[in-house]
């Protein structure tokens, strides 16, 4: 590129040089046609000297064959010059040519203008301009002028050198800016490779930095909060196998040891044995329960999980649980009072909202001490229909309310398997009132008692 641009400045100005040698030589290929004619070699060589002079060049006539007849420098006569340009005007018949030429240290042409190796000193630099010497208008000879041309030659060299410098810089800032800002764009996207190849193999702990550009950050962060995500999922859900797997060995463990025993002592009393086989009855009781809520549990993640609607009042649920749960409020001697504002006609799922009533009105009053009093109260809000569960039992602690819908979750363990509870009827109840596009609260003083408020909308698409 260098060097063609160097041409370009090249042609640029030998034109320059054409225009004014080229008329110069044609007119005093003019003047000395006549002398030529008359071979007054004499007259010639005197007129040729003092116009050479003036062109700062030297001047040499060739006759038809390109042999030197007068040569203004006297050392080339009767030599022949091969030059192209004095072969096209001799051959093709052009007027006047023109060209530039590198001489080697005969006078011979080395080689034409080409600046792509080598430096302007190699070799000695002339511009050859020629015109016909006609006479009637036939060429009888050839009028050639040889200029240096050493000094604009320096020039251009040098000026190809500059820009092949130039380049050669422009070239390398150019890659060096490349490297550095395709290292800028990849790193992030190969970091975020990597954790996404990381979290693909089960580590889902990872995270990546957040860097490179605005976009870049987003997808970082973006990444890194569905990575949280999921290691939380997992955390719960090893949780959950493992909270499961130990309420499952519990009663079972018991179980060995009860029927262990009445193996190893077959002499043991009757009174004893009939114990020991009713506490087996229970813990398989409790066995089955558990296993009845994991089920339901189970049953309700899965995302497409049915409710099957009719017409209903959750007034008539409540007072249907009431009855059912009659003997425990009367066994443990507890005053439960209804006021019930409305009947809350909706399109719900029945069995499943009984639960939800059944379970928060059966903790109520397991975890209520003996004579306590239970309200439930139903009313109509807006477009929701609001049940309230309150007991003036225990209450729960503040530490203990953000986990007690938890699955497993039981504030005293004891108490709760004493009083036959999984730790899943609060989980179950949340997602069933989930389920219904509802929301459950709770709120409790300990020492007071405590309140679940459920809210699910009565009309819904
Ligand atoms: N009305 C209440 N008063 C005091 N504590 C309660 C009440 N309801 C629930 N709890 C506490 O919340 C825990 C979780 O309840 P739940 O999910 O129904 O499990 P379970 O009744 O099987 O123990 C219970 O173990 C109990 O400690
Ligand atoms: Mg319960």
């Amino acid at each position: 590129m260098a060097n063609s641009l160097t041409n370009m400045v090249g042609d640029y100005l030998f034109e320059q040089r054409i225009r004014t040698d080229g008329a110069s030589v044609e007119s005093l290929a003019v003047r000395i046609a006549p002398l030529f004619e008359q071979a007054d070699t004499e007259a010639l060589h005197r007129q040729l000297t003092a116009s050479g002079g003036e062109l700062g060049g030297r001047l040499l006539v060739l006759d038809k064959t390109g042999k030197v007849q007068v040569d203004t420098y006297g050392t080339l006569n009767g030599t022949r010059i091969d030059a192209p340009e004095v072969a096209n005007v001799l051959m093709r018949g052009d007027v006047a040519d023109y060209g530039v030429h590198a001489l080697n240290d005969e006078g011979g042409i080395k080689s034409n203008k080409n600046f792509l190796f080598g430096s302007a000193g190699d070799s000695t630099w002339v511009s050859y301009c020629t015109a016909g010497i006609i006479s009637q208008s036939d060429v009888i000879g050839v009028l050639l002028l040889a200029s240096p041309v050493q000094t604009m030659m320096s020039n251009l060299y040098e000026l190809r050198d500059q820009m092949l410098l130039l380049f050669i810089v422009v070239a390398a800032f150019a890659i060096i800016f490349c490297l550095i800002f395709s290292q800028i764009i990849t790193k992030p996207v190969s970091a975020l490779t990597r954790g996404i190849q990381s979290m693909a193999r089960g580590d889902f702990s990872t995270r990546v930095q957040i860097q490179g550009s605005g976009e870049m950050r987003r997808m970082a962060r973006t990444f890194n909060s569905m990575s949280e995500k999921i290691e939380s999922l997992d955390q719960a859900r090893n949780q959950f196998v493992s909270n499961a797997s130990h309420e499952l060995k519990t009663p079972l463990a018991t179980m060995k040891i009860m029927v262990e025993s009445l193996i190893y002592q077959p002499e043991m009393e009757t009174g004893l044995r009939t114990e020991f086989l009713g506490d087996i009855n229970r813990e398989i009781d409790r066995l089955s329960s558990i296993v009845t809520d994991l089920l339901t549990l189970v049953r309700m993640d899965v995302k497409d999980v049915k409710l099957s609607r009719e017409n209903m009042s959750l007034a008539a649920v409540v007072k249907d649980t009431e009855h059912l749960l009659a003997p425990l409020c009367e066994q443990r001697n507890q005053t439960l009072t209804l006021s019930l504002q409305d009947d809350c006609d909706m399109y719900a799922d029945r069995t499943k909202l009984q639960q939800v009533v059944y379970n928060l009105m059966e903790n109520a009053f397991k975890y209520t001490q003996e004579g306590g009093t239970i309200n439930v109260s139903l009313q109509h809000v807006g477009k929701n229909a609001v049940l309230k569960v309150q007991d003036n039992g225990p209450g729960i602690a503040a530490e203990h309310l953000p986990h007690i819908f938890d699955r497993f979750y039981r504030v005293d363990k004891a108490r709760s398997r004493e009083a036959g509870g999984t730790g899943l009827g609060l989980a179950i109840v949340n997602q069933l009132v989930v389920l219904h596009g509802g929301e459950i609260h709770v709120e409790s003083e300990v020492g007071k008692g405590t309140t679940f408020i459920v809210e699910i909308p009565l009309h819904q698409g």
